[in-house]
């Protein structure tokens, strides 16, 4: 069984609709399962136990949530040079009112820190959540638990 990491954030709702399309991606395939986690709830352990993490964060001025980011400051120190983690295949969501990108590459420059490896390119939902973006995540949480079972990544 292959286990997906999904840590999110969510003020209105949105990123959470997001963060549960990966996680029913990754659920309909066999053989793999979703531990979607509150940021606030996720821990290094969480991080070590998971063969991929997906990080879904809505934009907030220009930057990932501040709970993301405290996700990040909590668990650096204990992942950085941690054998588990390294190389750990992740991916990014973004839900952003316009624009998404100061979020998204504020997060892949601290992936970078902790060595993890981006397997999928990002998903930015710009505006309303859509049923196209969710077949995006959808998607994305399929493919990540298919590669890591095939041990493509
Ligand atoms: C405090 C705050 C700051 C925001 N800053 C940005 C921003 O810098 N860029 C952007 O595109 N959207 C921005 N937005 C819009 C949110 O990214 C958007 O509404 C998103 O869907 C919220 O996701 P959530 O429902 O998961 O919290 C901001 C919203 C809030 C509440």
């Amino acid at each position: 069984m292959v286990k997906i990491l999904i840590v999110f954030h969510s003020q209105t709702g949105n990123t959470r609709r997001l963060a549960e399309a990966v996680a029913s991606g990754v659920s309909g395939t066999e053989k793999a399962e979703g531990d979607l986690k509150r940021a606030i709830d996720a821990t290094a352990q969480d991080v070590r136990r998971c063969d991929a993490v997906v990080l879904c964060s809505p934009e907030y001025f220009g930057y990932m949530a501040g709970a993301i980011k405290d996700f990040f400051d909590r668990t650096y120190e204990e992942l950085k040079d941690d054998a588990q983690s390294l190389k750990k295949p992740y991916a990014v969501v973004i839900c952003a009112g316009n624009d998404g990108t100061g979020a998204l590459n504020h997060i892949e420059r601290l992936c970078k820190g902790y060595r993890f490896k981006r397997v999928q390119h990002p998903v930015i939902c710009k505006g309303p959540v859509t049923k196209e973006v969710l077949a995006k995540c959808y998607e994305l949480g399929r493919t990540i638990a298919e590669g890591v079972k095939l041990g493509i990544f």
